[in-house]
């Protein structure tokens, strides 16, 4: 969810504006560099991870399966590459599963107008054989911010898959906070939920560029590689899911199979939340059972004010900026687990993996990954990012609308 996407970003350029930087001005150039790098970081480490993007396969038949490789940006957010038009066009977009719709940042957009738009890739349509014009206006009003644009069509290619006539929306105007994320928009991966829009998902599947109606996403927990994960098109691969030995046999994990509640959001029950602090401590909340999401966009944990202080109480975190908390860096592993209850089965994060240390210069915080949430339509609904997500392999059925979850290998 992008909101905070932005808050955790702008959150952690606080933090380096507030320590020890006296000398703004190279603050300011450290971000500016970040901004420009990860991709070349990638190519200049020489890393494959999935397959290369421009790969061209032969022959149109739909494929089972389609892997794109994710990249990360400071905490929060994971991206990838596309192409659009033709001759194509590569923007980097995140991969968010509470939205259904796609964006990018239009030519449109002025950068002098615009600060969000600076720095980024824009889509230019009247550079593209393939763009058909719609022209509806688009707009939404996200309370701290608005997002306007108009949508258009044109060819998307993914890793080894192409579209045609995929509807998207060209944004003219952005938020300012937006010249901090490396993507240049959003690939929205959320279920259907408008008749007159098909997701590039679902445009996949309509255009039998691939055969099986599910994805997956596998999130990256090093937190020191920008190499972010992979997104899955049609298929999950083994190897992302934890296996044991028994005798000479590999058995696998079984997915947790769970009923998406709202189409929007891929929604689903939560049975409850147990912080095991101590053998006879226990501290338990969504307690009758809460609603979820999965959200790619972001690596935060959010969860009602309430139930997120609790936690925060029972692992001895203190409200450090802007409603995020730290904990001493020495107690992290020491940290109580917490069990995350789906569908009857316990799935436990470590405080390593709700915890994100981050050093600039000599200044190392651990932040906790949980949040409380800050809008009424947040209390009851538990949002599990990336620092979740990193830690479950998660297959998505567009068809069943059912999510799946199990420990990464
Ligand atoms: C898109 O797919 C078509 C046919 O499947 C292929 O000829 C074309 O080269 C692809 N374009 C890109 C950019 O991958
Ligand atoms: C993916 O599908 C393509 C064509 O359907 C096949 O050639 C390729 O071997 C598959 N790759 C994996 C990793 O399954
Ligand atoms: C766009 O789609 C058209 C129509 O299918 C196709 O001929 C063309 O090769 C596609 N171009 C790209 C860049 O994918
Ligand atoms: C495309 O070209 C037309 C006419 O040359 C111009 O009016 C329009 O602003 C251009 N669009 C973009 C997105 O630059
Ligand atoms: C967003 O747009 C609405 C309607 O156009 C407007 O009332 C509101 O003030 C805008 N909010 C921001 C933060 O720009
Ligand atoms: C997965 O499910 C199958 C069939 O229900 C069961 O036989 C197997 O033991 C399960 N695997 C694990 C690792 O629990
Ligand atoms: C899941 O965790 C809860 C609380 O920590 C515990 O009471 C329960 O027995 C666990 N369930 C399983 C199947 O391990």
């Amino acid at each position: 969810m992008m909101s905070h996407c932005y808050l955790v970003t702008t959150f952690i350029l606080l933090v380096l504006a507030k320590y020890g930087v006296a000398d703004k001005k190279h603050t300011f150039s450290f971000e500016i560099r970040r901004q420009k790098t990860p991709t070349e970081q990638y190519i200049n480490h020489g890393h494959h991870f999935g397959r290369k993007f421009q790969e061209v396969i032969e022959g149109p038949g739909p494929r089972d399966n389609d892997s794109i490789a994710l990249y990360r940006f400071l905490d929060d957010e994971f991206y990838g590459e596309i192409v659009i038009g033709h001759p194509g066009q590569k923007l980097n977009v995140a991969f968010d599963t509470t939205w259904s719709y796609s964006w990018v940042i239009s030519s449109k957009c002025s950068s002098i107008k615009t600060i969000g738009c600076y720095f980024h890739n824009k889509y230019d349509h009247n550079k593209s054989s393939e763009y058909k014009k719609d022209g509806r206006p688009f707009a939404m009003d996200l309370g701290t911010y608005n997002l306007t644009g108009f949508y258009s069509y044109d060819n998307i290619s993914i890793a080894h898959s192409n579209v045609t006539a995929q509807s998207f929306i060209e944004m003219v105007y952005v938020p300012y906070e937006f010249v901090f994320n490396k993507a240049d928009g959003v690939m929205g991966l959320g279920l259907k939920t408008d008749e007159n829009y098909d997701p590039f998902f679902y445009t996949l599947l309509k255009q039998k560029k691939i055969k099986n109606p599910i994805f997956s996403i596998y999130l990256n927990r090093d937190r020191q590689s920008n190499r972010g994960g992979n997104v899955m098109l049609g298929f999950v691969d083994l190897k992302h899911v934890h296996k044991t030995k028994v005798g000479k046999k590999i058995v696998y994990d079984n997915f947790t199979y769970l009923p998406v509640e709202n189409y929007a959001y891929w929604q689903f029950q939560m049975d409850q939340v147990v912080v095991k602090v101590s053998k006879d401590n226990n501290v338990v909340v969504c307690e009758k059972g809460c609603k979820a999401i999965v959200d790619t966009s972001s690596n935060a944990i959010v969860g009602p004010q309430a139930d997120i202080a609790q936690i925060h109480d029972a692992i001895n975190a203190n409200e450090f900026f802007l409603h995020r908390y730290t904990v001493n860096c020495d107690t992290v592993n020491k940290l109580p687990k917490i069990d995350f209850m789906l569908g009857g089965t316990n799935f436990t994060l470590s405080g390593e993996d709700y915890t994100v240390k981050m050093s600039y210069h000599s200044v190392t915080i651990c932040l906790s990954a949980f949040i409380p949430a800050n809008t009424i339509q947040e209390q009851d609904r538990w949002i599990l990012g990336g620092a979740f997500l990193a830690e479950f392999y998660t297959v998505y059925d567009v068809q069943a609308r059912t999510i799946g979850f199990v420990k990464t290998n």
